[in-house]
């Protein structure tokens, strides 16, 4: 893991999946027992790990991501890709023998997205992997999802808070995680499902960021509004800009607002474009 810092601000390390996602454009989502035709499908770069990273090091953090791959060319290609960005992949391990993760996601004409993950090589990461968090300080912020096998996040969310670095825990893909693994998150951030589903689950972290859509989110008693957005494109990639950005600005030392507030804006311009991440810097369009 890179020991440099930008500044004074301190490193976001991204404990989390990386998938080739194969995006198909539908009119609208299928009925159970339906076939569809797709308009278009695309090869995109994504998983929520790789996302956030790729958000997190674009609003300037210095960024690593913890994961890992197949031995395949999707692997390769997006070790290149979080090169491009900054991000270092050194701790991001090729699995011989597994494929890259893969997600299947269809959009409607309204940007909705519905999504199923086959997690191939991120099921592989094992607490083994987590020795790339030695490092951290109490400067640092340790971003975890729920893509990777959920025994490794919590003992990666356990040994961060142990070195004194901040966690911040997107609880997606709902999953009820080892009980005090919430209670070390600061935040744990849902969307208005999972919000559901942590009520359904008994769970009150005692700091919860619950992102609203175009309503904005609200982090225990900060309400922060959503901005306004002419024309949704592709709501795919939003939960993960807003909590790479949150990361990035909160280990560079805003306080809750101004970081909310910039994961707000930066959700707000990924929904205006297809796919998860911005184009790499350099590359066309
Ligand atoms: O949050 C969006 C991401 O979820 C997609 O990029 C897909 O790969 C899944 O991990």
């Amino acid at each position: 893991m890179s020991t440099s810092t930008r500044g004074n601000a301190g490193r976001v390390v991204v404990l989390g999946s990386v998938n080739l996602d194969l995006h198909l454009q539908v009119e609208r989502h299928p009925r159970g027992g339906e076939t569809l035709l797709a308009a278009d499908l695309e090869r995109r770069f994504g998983g929520k790990g790789g996302n956030q990273a790729v958000a997190a090091a674009h609003a300037g953090a210095t960024t690593s991501v913890v994961g890992a791959v197949g031995d395949d060319e999707p692997g390769r290609e997006y070790r290149r890709r979080l090169g491009a960005f900054g991000v270092d992949a050194g701790a991001l391990r090729e699995v011989p023998g597994a494929p890259t993760g893969t997600a299947v996601i269809c959009v409607d004409a309204d940007g909705e997205n519905t999504i199923v993950v086959a997690p191939g090589a991120n099921h592989r990461v094992s607490t083994e992997d987590l020795v790339a968090l030695d490092g951290l300080t109490e400067r640092d912020v340790l971003l975890a999802q729920l893509e990777l096998p959920l025994d490794v996040v919590a003992e990666g969310v356990r040994r961060a808070a142990a070195a004194g670095a901040r966690v911040v825990l997107n609880l997606a893909p709902f999953a009820v995680l080892e009980p005090g693994v919430l209670e070390l998150a600061d935040p744990v951030v849902v969307n208005e499902h999972e919000a559901e589903q942590l009520r359904a689950a008994g769970a009150e972290p005692p700091s919860l960021l619950v992102t609203l859509g175009a309503a904005g989110s609200r982090w225990d008693g900060l309400e922060v509004p959503g901005q306004r957005v002419e024309h949704v494109v592709d709501t795919t990639g939003a939960g993960d800009s807003f909590c790479g950005v949150l990361a990035a600005r909160l280990a560079a030392g805003d306080d809750r607002r101004a970081a909310v507030e910039a994961a707000t804006t930066a959700a707000a311009l990924t929904v205006q474009h297809e796919g998860a991440q911005p184009a790499a810097p350099g590359a066309a369009g």
